[in-house]
């Protein structure tokens, strides 16, 4: 089995919008959370898609889904965590008490605000999952990456043909991802942001999946501006 896993359950914060947290804001003519969730609708690998979003936006998002894509028989909304990670975890209990997971369970977990993301990226992130246990998307770093440990000199220039941009989607093996988290420390869950790197900590392999350029994390208003400039690229692709 695999499910989808849209996260949504942070408040955005960098896009100072006071009224919404930025995926219930609109590009073009939708909320950013409604462009993402239709990536995941119309591939049928999908047992069920869950989004996780903040409790009191749990029936403004399901009025949402009915509103615009009509069928809530196959997407759950639920409440997510403090964290990314204790969102995922949510994300795990719901299906643990929905279904009878195994080990070739696979979680397909991705940020509500990259609307972009295309079919074939979902394609190898399961294809890589079931392969691997985990993958992760990326992109080749463009800039180079300097590293500063005070936030003042630079301590490091990495080679920049190692260095990626890490995006998302993030595919794991769900049972596996749940022990992993489980067996953090406090102190690790509260640094911890990244699910990938919760593998790589404990020496699991992730494989690369080749993300694209465009799979943009909606962040700062500049990125909301951006986005409506791809969306209605695309549309006069169509
Ligand atoms: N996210 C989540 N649960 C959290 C925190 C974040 O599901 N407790 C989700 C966000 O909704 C977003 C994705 O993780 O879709 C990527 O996180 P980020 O861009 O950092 O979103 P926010 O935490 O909302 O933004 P900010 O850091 O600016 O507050």
């Amino acid at each position: 089995m695999v499910f989808g896993v849209i996260l949504a359950g942070g408040i955005g914060s960098r896009m100072g919008s006071v009224e919404k947290p930025k995926q219930y804001l609109n590009i073009a003519d939708k909320p950013i959370i409604i462009h993402t969730i239709e990536k995941f609708y119309i591939n049928d690998e999908f047992e069920r898609l869950y989004v996780l979003c903040p409790e009191q936006w749990i029936s403004h998002t399901k009025n949402l889904i009915r509103r615009y894509i009509g069928d809530t028989d196959h997407i759950s909304v639920v409440s997510g965590g403090n964290t990314r990670n204790e969102t995922i975890m949510n994300a795990i209990r719901q299906i643990e008490s929905e279904y009878e997971v195994d080990d070739e369970t696979i979680l397909v977990t991705h940020d509500s605000v990259r609307p972009f993301v295309t079919h074939r990226i979902i394609e190898e992130n399961i294809k890589y999952a079931k392969l691997y246990g985990a993958c992760d998307t990326a992109v080749p770093a463009t800039d180079t990456i300097v590293q500063s440990d005070d936030n003042q000199i630079i301590s490091s220039v990495p080679d920049r043909r190692k260095m990626y941009q890490g995006q998302t989607p993030q595919t794991f093996r769900l049972k596996k991802l749940k022990s992993l988290y489980e067996s953090l420390t406090e102190e690790e869950k509260q640094i911890l942001t990244d699910a990938a790197k919760i593998f790589v900590m404990k020496g699991e392999k992730v494989y690369l999946v080749e993300g694209e350029v465009s799979n943009i994390k909606i962040t700062y208003p500049y990125d909301l501006r951006v986005a409506e400039t791809l969306i209605n690229e695309d549309r006069l692709e169509e």
